[in-house]
């Protein structure tokens, strides 16, 4: 059983609730965070976690191939958590390269680096390498059908492409040199501490400031949208129940449509506000289409409830409720992420659209 886990990307937004989860969790465990602290990662979200006793933070980049060979060594690290990335799909468009470096790089230094240290260390028995994926590796689906374990990928974008090669990369350290692994792929995550260019926190502070609330294309697509802390209890019971060599999709069984999600939060956000019902509806406003933009993701996340129990805890509304309030209690949150450089990225990706 791992005891002193490498949990990469703990700053980020999935990343900060998986690591409060273990920390407050298992007391025995000694944590390590390590982060790049990118734009993405904020050590503001951790806050109520670093003074624990079971938790180190270190700074770090994971295409640092003999940084990395360091720290499993000086820790004895036995398991990881893997999920430092680059996220966000409008920025893969942009910018491919920085996505093979992190995602497939990074992923394959760290895989290269566990496996060392374990060779030289009596062995595979009782490490854990695991990799947090997502559900876009599997592609796009039309009105009808569920991603399984079984689909066959077929990613679309530079990010899920970047995502799929590096699933193949711990299949394949798996398959050749006996690695425990274990990969999940996970549903669109919403809740606290999300860095505001994905939609649920993007179009919060934009309703808040009275900003004109960009829908690409007719606002069809479908997302299927689950609590993020209900996606960090998933991690923890595959981490301890999972057959090594396993893959398990997580999903909250939430499809919504763009539009229908988008005016739903501005009912819940003016609530909220005092603002009168329907007040931010006139900011909806239809932009150009994300380039090849996927059409709708939906889990089928039937395997991680029969063989580990694990169900969503929140019903969406609950959920929704919980994360605007959240945003709107934690302005100076939003405010600190969206000064600097963020303007330059909203002006960049936003400017040429409408
Ligand atoms: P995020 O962008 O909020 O956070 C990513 C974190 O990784 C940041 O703290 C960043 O500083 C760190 N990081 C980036 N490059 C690094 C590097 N080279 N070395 C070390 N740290 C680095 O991302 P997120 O939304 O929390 O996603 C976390 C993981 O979960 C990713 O692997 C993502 O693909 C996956 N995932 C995300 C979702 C979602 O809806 N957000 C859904 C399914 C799976
Ligand atoms: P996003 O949060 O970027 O997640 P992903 O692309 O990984 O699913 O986007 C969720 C959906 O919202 C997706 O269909 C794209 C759409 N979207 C907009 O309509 N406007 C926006 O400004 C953003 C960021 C996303």
């Amino acid at each position: 059983m791992s005891r002193n886990i490498l949990i990469t990307g703990g700053a980020g937004f999935i990343g900060s609730h998986v690591v409060r989860l273990f920390v407050n969790k298992y007391p025995d465990y000694r944590i390590f965070n390590l982060d790049k602290l990118t734009y993405a990662g904020n050590l503001e979200n951790l806050r109520d976690v670093e003074q624990a006793p079971n938790y180190t933070f270190i700074k770090g980049d994971i295409c640092d191939f003999d940084r990395m060979r360091e720290i499993f060594t000086e820790h004895r690290i036995d398991g990881v958590i893997h999920l430092a990335a680059e996220s966000h799909v409008d920025r893969s468009i942009r910018d491919p390269f920085a996505f093979a470096q992190t995602n497939v790089l990074g992923t394959l230094s760290l895989l290269q680096a566990a496996r060392l240290a374990w060779e030289d260390t009596g062995g595979m028995d009782g490490k854990l390498f695991y990799h947090v994926s997502t559900d876009e590796v599997y592609g796009s689906l039309d009105e009808r059908g569920f991603f399984t374990e079984t689909t066959s990928y077929d990613p679309k974008s530079p990010y899920s492409a970047s995502k799929a090669s590096s699933d193949h990369f711990v299949r394949a350290y798996h398959n050749t040199y006996g690695m425990p692994v274990v990969i999940s792929n996970c549903s669109n995550n919403y809740g606290p501490n999300q860095f505001p260019e994905k939609l649920i926190p993007l179009f919060i502070n934009n309703i808040r400031h009275n900003k004109p609330l960009p829908v690409y294309g007719k606002g069809e697509n479908v997302r299927d949208w689950l609590y993020v802390v209900d996606h960090a209890r998933a991690i923890d019971v595959i981490f301890h129940g999972c057959r090594p060599g396993d893959t398990y999709n997580i999903g909250g069984f939430n499809e919504w449509k763009n539009i229908d999600l988008i005016r739903t939060m501005i009912r819940v956000v003016d609530r909220l506000l005092g603002r009168p019902e329907g007040a931010s509806l006139n900011l909806i406003a239809y932009v150009t289409d994300r380039a090849g933009h996927d059409l709708r993701y939906a889990i089928d996340s039937t395997k991680l409830k029969n063989e580990l129990g694990w169900e969503p805890s929140l019903q969406f509304e609950e959920g929704l409720e919980k994360t605007v309030r959240w945003y709107l209690d934690n302005g100076p949150w939003l405010d600190r992420v969206t000064s600097g450089a963020y303007q330059k990225y909203y002006d960049t990706m936003y400017g040429e659209r409408s």
